[in-house]
């Protein structure tokens, strides 16, 4: 990397100041036509709308998958090469782990492709196109008058159109909804299922900082792992085979190492969950009072549990480490949520807005009888829902969820009835068949003991914090209880909490045992107030459901100048942001980096979180950076940008202006952990892997070179121009 001019820098301080912002929102791909090109372009992207987007040309697109639908990769290599984070891979890596082979913690490198590991279950999907149905849809609605209606043509439309699109070429189609229910779009994806784990880093790289860290900024974690993905000798998707090829992508991203500098454009591109931006002053409320202190209660006692066993035995921390990290990102997700939400006042914005939309709607009486109730509808189907919140949030992280055996006798329960209901014959012993298996998997990812405490902690907390008539039966009946006694007692009796009892049951059913079974009822209980609870707010809901689209379309409405970007909703989208350090409080300035150097400061051998592997130290000593030190000759780690990203937007390419993958996203940050809510464009930042880090690794640490000679590096001016040429050619 260049040192720019002082000159250059002068330049840059005055073009931040009078930069226009166009950091918040999640754009759909095909629509970033719509945005202002010339402010792009000062922004620094150098790309066209084509070159990001098309159907018919090679476009970044083409080089972007949604991870299992729940993580984003994309591809940097002409054979299938996928980049993704860490955490995403987590569960891949977990699942080839044993005791012995502990690739967890030791990391994982595939020295040649026959050393690649399978994955069952794991696929990655590339969106083929995308096409506007809203005006179809809406034809179809014309005169349903209640949600109930539109719901069910909803359903009926979108299957209709998505079987459609995939007549005749192997492609997923599904239509989705937008803007909550003004527009429609279909996505039509090509799905590949031969996803193989090629190479991780251990867990002390890959997570280092652990929970402590998880969240916040400043970080120094190598959030990264490396799949390939196989196609049939055809290069269409097939099933795992031995015969499988690497798939030759349409596109794959340049990897640059030139570097990054503040201000800096840098395009997000991938899969982002769901947010809730247009959630009003009453959701805020509820979710404050009510909803995150609840989850956050819950999460705790659990947590607990899994800590304690997860430390006393390596087989029960290998079986619980996913669902652990899982726990516990969204426990620390929801106690920074309420914190930034009190700390920002993000109910007083809100309320703002809403004043302002109202007076809007009363000045027109055509605006009046169109929007003048969409904000009561809201607050009234909040305040319905109100007194259930804590009773319904109880229902599901602390009853169907508290212990993993729940859930699996409710679903269980189903079959059983089936089974019980079937004569004698082959069917009735094809089902048994069947469920065999799925049963034994249970127990070889569930540790009985764990979840019997699991089960004593959630029934307990349940019981002292959500009033009686919203109970489940069995638990009304009990009044107060040892739970720690009742928990022994269930675990020691139900056929769903013992592998040998459970096969036993499936050979030969035995119907009165079946109804006497203790988990049999608890989980029927539950899930009878779970049912309950929805039939009980389906009144609140379809309130809430034609209130936010009324409110979202009279926003619009109001805002004509403004461009709206629709929520989050695990669909496709590009965010537009630039590197910047920010004020995480008054007197205090983060700066837009980190290094390897801030990495060893926080080693710490005691503590798991914070444990740097030998190879990294050695490195570290030797200053052993090869090609990959910034000009300063540090290591760089992270570093930060003013994209919009949320959850599934994990694993999203960095990519400079030029359409060089330069870092992978992979977290939010503490100041604005109320984002998902509110967007804070003075603090709220994407935190990534600075891709130098990722190719450091793969290269010093795990020699593992030859990933890296599969890749197209821009080292300089000449590479960045010649890999542009190559890009987009059609
Ligand atoms: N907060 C990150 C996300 O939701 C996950 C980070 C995983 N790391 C961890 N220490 N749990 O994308």
């Amino acid at each position: 990397m260049i040192k720019r001019s002082l000159l250059l820098a002068g330049l840059l301080i005055f073009a931040s100041i009078f930069q226009l912002r166009a950091d918040e929102g999640m754009w759909l791909p095909m629509l970033i036509k719509r945005l202002n090109q010339r402010n792009l372009k000062e922004m620094g992207l150098q790309l066209t709308p084509e070159e990001i987007y098309s159907v018919n040309n090679s476009s970044l697109k083409d080089a972007i998958v949604s991870m299992g639908g729940f993580c984003t990769g994309e591809m940097i290599s002409g054979q299938g090469l996928m980049l993704t984070n860490h955490h995403c891979g987590f569960d891949a890596i977990r699942e080839n782990s044993t005791v012995e082979d502990d690739y967890l913690t030791n990391g994982f490198w595939a020295m040649n492709m026959k050393e690649e590991l399978p994955n069952e279950g794991l696929f990655v999907s590339f969106l083929v196109r995308m096409e506007d149905v809203t005006a179809q849809m809406n034809e179809a609605l014309e005169g349903l008058e209640t949600e109930v209606d539109r719901n069910a043509k909803i359903a009926e439309m979108s299957r209709a159109i998505a079987d459609q699109a995939e007549e005749g070429n192997g492609y997923d189609a599904e239509v989705k909804s937008f803007y909550a229910g003004n527009e429609f779009y279909l996505f039509v994806y090509e799905r590949f299922t031969d996803v193989r784990l090629v190479g991780a880093p251990p867990q002390s790289v890959g997570k280092f900082g652990g929970d402590t860290d998880n969240w916040m900024w400043p970080r120094h974690t190598g959030d990264f792992s490396l799949f390939r993905v196989y196609a049939g000798p055809d290069g269409k998707p097939a099933e795992y085979s031995p015969d499988n090829v690497p798939l030759v992508p349409k596109h794959h991203l340049p990897v640059s190492i030139r570097g990054i500098e503040e201000g800096d454009f840098t395009l997000t591109f991938g899969f982002p969950g769901s947010t809730d931006r247009y959630l009003t002053s009453w959701g805020v409320e509820q979710a404050l009072e009510k909803k995150n202190p609840t989850i956050v209660s819950i999460r705790d006692v659990k947590l607990d549990v899994l800590r304690k066993d997860m430390k006393a035995d390596d087989a029960v921390r290998l079986m619980y480490a996913s669902k652990f990290a899982q726990i516990a990102n969204y426990w620390k997700y929801f106690i920074g949520q309420t914190e930034q939400l009190k700390h920002l006042d993000v109910k007083s914005e809100k309320e703002a807005l809403e004043q302002k939309f109202q007076a809007w709607a009363d000045a027109d009486p055509e605006r009046k009888a169109k929007y003048g109730d969409a904000l009561e509808m809201i607050r009234t189907g909040f305040e319905m829902k109100d007194n259930t919140v804590i009773g319904g949030t109880y229902v599901i992280e602390g009853g169907l969820t508290g212990a993993d055996a729940v859930l699996q006798t409710y679903r269980l329960t189903q079959a059983f009835n089936a089974l019980m209901g079937m004569d004698e014959g082959p069917d009735r012993e094809g089902l048994k068949d069947r469920l065999k298996p799925a049963a034994a998997e249970f127990f070889e990812e569930t540790h009985m003991p764990t979840d019997q405490k699991l089960f004593a902690v959630t029934q307990k907390l349940y019981a002292e914090n959500v009033d009686a008539d919203q109970q489940p039966a069995y638990m009304q009946e009990m009044g107060e209880t040892d739970w720690d006694a009742y928990a022994k007692k269930v675990y020691s009796e139900s056929i769903f909490t013992d592998s040998q009892r459970l096969s036993d049951f499936i050979d030969n059913p035995d119907s009165a045992a079946f109804a006497d079974d203790p988990m049999r009822k608890i989980a029927t209980d539950l899930f009878e107030v779970y049912s309950g609870q929805s039939a009980l707010n389906a009144e609140a809901n379809a309130m809430l459901a034609k209130g936010t689209r009324l409110f979202q379309a009279g926003l619009r409405e109001m805002m004509p100048e403004k461009e709206f970007y629709p929520d989050a909703n695990s669909t496709l989208r590009a965010s537009l942001g630039n590197v910047r350090a920010y004020e995480p409080k008054d007197g205090v300035v983060y700066k837009y980096y980190t290094t390897l150097d801030g990495k060893m400061a926080k080693e710490d051998p005691d503590d798991d979180e914070f444990i740097v592997p030998e190879g990294i130290s050695a490195l570290y000593d030797a200053r052993d950076y090869g090609q990959y030190a910034d000009a300063d000759g540090n290591l760089p780690v992270n570093f930060i940008s003013t994209n919009d990203i949320t959850g599934g937007n994990s694993g999203s390419p960095v990519i400079n202006g030029q359409g060089e993958l330069i870092g992978l996203a992979f977290d939010g940050n503490w100041e604005a952990m109320s984002g998902d809510i509110n967007f804070e464009p003075s603090v709220q930042r994407t935190i990534s892997v600075d891709v130098r880090y990722v190719l450091w690794v793969i290269d010093k640490y795990a020699d593992a070179g030859h990933l890296i000679d599969e890749m197209t590096l821009v080292t300089d001016k000449k590479s960045s121009k010649k890999a542009r040429k190559n890009a987009f050619k059609n």
